[in-house]
């Protein structure tokens, strides 16, 4: 009987093929050494339901199987769906040959650097239409990349309506799924349900990945956490519509598929024609979800972002957005720039506003010469002001976009995606560009080209601000799709030394599919630090530190008016790719201080911050702790961020467990030390002070530039297993008194604690 085993370092995937020619799905889990295909195979001498017994009886409705059809009696959600030239959309696909290592090159985004791939190929009984299964193994990073191919090797046109990546069959009923939902500026929130009778679905029909449900899934057992228990991971390496749709049958088996979202798909394909499904990515832990989440993390890392940017130390940047908005000139920009120098930072970043008449969101995308009003020396001149200044410079744009009110409508309109004779939706007061045009494509990449070539430019932030409407057919989505990845690896592989970020109203497109061409990805507009804890939390669980861009903002903040410390944002910052959004020049000398202490210090951990193993360690009593880690590869160095979102008045002890530290290994650990400003006490000064002073005072505000606190300190030297395992007491924090052996702690605080191995 032939058996496929596809191992990776801890986990093993198994499939076999029936006597029918049905591929059965054995087992994904756990690596297995020798084992018993009698064991492990489903037993139907009798099966229920409908039975295909032409070889042997089979009941499809029940049977594990690595993809499932609609109209022979298996009644689960299918992976593909195909309508004949008859009308007819029951399709039988059985077994043919299956070949290792020859997948053809791809239109789609792709992961590379396979430890083995092993495609199955199938034919379908009644039209000979062909599928093919593909799957490659990574054998370090423990995830099995799904996909497969579809080609129309009968005589007729036919239609697809489900090509789906992936498919798995789990004997079990017992998971909660885990979905990131949410919205602008609350992207990634987690909820959690259980995956019982009934169905499931996560997905999105916004034309993009969406903020409204990423693509990532999480499957974890009840009793599995961030650091325990058995889990599992779906992502897709996509932009567009997608779904993941999960069900548990009649029997008490878990299915889940997913893949380009049926909902409204219709792919017409003539003889000869093939179409791909995008990849599917899969990976299994039976240590938690931090573990799944480094699979994903090294998954992402090393087998997916452009090659040139693996383990490359990203800049710290500013960008002008919140500093300027549209209100800037070129003598602005400069003097944002030289403090930005002067601070340390690396790159300056010109947001939106330079081109056209774009002096509000209400006009000129597509009409992308420089603004000479604002900037009279162009691109050109202000880049090399700006290199002057020793920065690099980089600028926004938005490629995929079109204003009704630009140069470029005017003489194409018929290029914006539009229903003829219908009013199209706006978003943003813009229309999208119609990239599964060639012609638009082509257009973009010469533009896009000659921009990139005007002046010195290291960095290009990419933007997408709205969603897809209007759509013609149900394949139109899914041509864009192609249309953008053709220009999206065009211009990366033309300038593979500009650093591109990918961004859509913030994280509206935070997916696999950007991330092949773009390493990193604006997280979120919204950049308050106790918002961000909780979207940079949800991203981690799929995503790595390197891919999370992260500012230090203005208070009150611009999206929630919420005031936190200029440290915690910074903390929080720090763990992801530091950048400041905020007007320097409109900050005290004291801040600027801080951001220049700030800047080196990330700038000597930069790497652990951004390719360090990154760990969720919360404290899982107490519920308005986050903590943080970063450990280096050789376990040398961790550093911890614990962050409070709201202060609790006389509190318990707050204990900090480190994790992913060597066991056996000294450390030396202390925090990271810095100013606190007195304000904090408001009237409480009167206390200490032999004078009265009013709050919001002149005598008040003096006395706070010229006395600051110092954080409290703690430090130690403990072997890594007591750090992990006993934790660390911290001093006590918001008590009656105040003195160097008490931590001032109020909302929004945060400290960063390191340890390195003791000499
Ligand atoms: C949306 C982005 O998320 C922002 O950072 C900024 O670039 C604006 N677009 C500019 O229009």
């Amino acid at each position: 009987m032939k058996t496929w085993k596809l191992d990776t370092k801890h986990t093993s995937y198994i499939i076999s093929l029936t006597d029918s020619g049905h591929l059965e799905h054995l087992h994904y889990g756990i690596r297995l050494g020798n084992f018993d295909l009698g064991l492990l195979r489903e037993k139907m001498p009798y099966p229920t339901g409908l039975v295909l017994d032409e070889y042997n009886p089979v009941s499809l409705e029940d049977l594990p199987l690595e993809f499932s059809t609609y109209g022979k009696g298996d009644i689960r959600e299918a992976m593909v769906e195909i309508e004949t030239f008859d009308k007819n959309r029951v399709s039988d696909f059985r077994y043919v040959e299956d070949r290792e290592n020859s997948v053809e090159t791809s239109l789609l985004p792709s992961s590379y650097g396979a430890n083995k791939v092993l495609e199955i190929e199938t034919t379908d009984m009644h039209s000979g239409l062909t599928l093919t299964l593909v799957y490659r193994v990574f054998e370090e990073t423990d995830v099995i990349v799904r996909s497969c191919i579809l080609k129309n090797d009968s005589d007729e046109p036919v239609i697809v309506h489900r090509l789906l990546s992936a498919q798995l069959d789990l004997n079990r009923n017992d998971l909660i799924w885990r979905s990131f939902d949410g919205h602008w500026g609350r992207e990634r929130e987690v909820h959690e349900k259980a995956l019982n009778a009934g169905i499931l679905i996560n997905d999105s029909k916004t034309g993009i990945s969406s903020n409204r449900h990423n693509p990532l899934i999480i499957l974890r057992a009840v009793n599995c956490d961030d650091q325990i228990g058995e889990c599992y991971g779906l992502n897709l390496i996509y932009s567009g519509n997608h779904a993941t749709i999960g069900e548990v049958n009649a029997y008490g088996k878990s299915h889940i598929v997913w893949g380009i979202n049926p909902h409204s798909f219709a792919y017409p394909l003539l003889p000869g024609e093939s179409l791909e499904s995008p990849q599917a990515v899969l990976t299994y832990s039976n240590q938690g979800i931090n573990e799944l989440s480094r699979h994903f993390h090294e998954l992402i890392n090393q087998h997916l972002i452009p090659q040139q940017w693996q383990n490359k130390p990203r800049p710290i940047l500013i960008n002008s957005w919140e500093a300027t908005y549209f209100n800037f000139n070129e003598a602005k920009l400069i003097k944002l720039a030289q403090t930005a120098s002067e601070v340390g930072i690396e790159l300056f970043v010109l947001d939106d506003g330079w081109f056209g008449r774009r002096n509000n969101d209400a006009s000129s995308l597509g009409d992308w010469d420089v603004n000479t009003k604002k900037l009279p020396g162009g691109l050109k001149r202000l880049s090399d002001k700006i290199h002057a200044l020793d920065l690099q410079f980089g600028i926004w744009v938005e490629p995929e976009m079109i204003s009704p009110d630009s140069d470029l409508f005017r003489a194409h309109p018929h290029w914006a995606i539009t229903i003829p004779g219908r009013i199209p939706s706006m978003g943003r007061n813009q229309l999208v560009l119609d990239l599964a045009l060639s012609e638009v494509q082509d257009y973009l990449i010469s533009t896009f080209t000659k921009i990139f070539s005007s002046a010195q430019i290291e960095y290009v932030k990419w933007d997408m601000n709205r969603n897809l409407s209007d759509l013609y057919d149900g394949s139109h989505n899914h041509r864009y799709m192609l249309g953008l990845y053709r220009v999206l690896h065009e211009l990366t592989s033309h300038f593979p030394k500009i650093l591109f970020e990918s961004c859509a109203s913030g994280g509206n497109r935070f997916d696999l599919g950007m991330l092949a061409y773009m390493p990193q990805i604006w997280t979120s507009d919204n950049t308050d630090a106790l918002c961000r804890v909780a979207i940079q939390d949800a991203t981690s669980q799929g995503y790595p530190l390197s891919t999370i861009s992260a500012h230090v903002s203005a208070v009150p903040n611009h999206q929630t008016q919420r005031l936190s410390p200029l440290e915690t944002r910074f903390q929080v910052a720090c763990f992801g790719l530091l950048g400041y959004e905020l007007n320097l020049n409109e900050l005290s000398s004291e801040s600027l201080n801080s951001i220049k202490q700030q800047v080196l210090f990330y700038k000597e951990y930069r790497n652990l911050f951004q390719f360090g193993t990154f760990y969720r360690c919360s404290p899982s009593n107490q519920l308005n702790l986050t903590d943080w880690m970063v450990v280096s590869d050789d376990k040398s160095q961790g550093i911890l961020m614990h962050f409070q979102d709201r202060a609790i008045a006389n509190p318990t002890t707050q204990i900090i467990r480190p994790v992913g530290l060597n066991e056996e290994t000294t450390y030396d650990f202390s925090n990271r030390p810095f100013d606190i400003d007195i304000g904090v006490f408001g009237d409480l000064i009167n206390m200490v002070s032999p004078i009265r002073i009013k709050p919001d005072s002149l005598l008040h505000k003096a006395v706070r530039k010229m006395k600051v606190l110092h954080t409290e300190m703690e430090h130690g030297t403990a072997d890594g297993r007591s750090l992990m395992y006993g934790g660390i007491k911290l001093k006590q924090s918001n008590v009656g008194g105040f003195n160097d052996e008490t931590r001032i702690f109020p909302d929004g605080a945060s400290r960063i604690f390191l340890f390195k191995k003791s000499e």
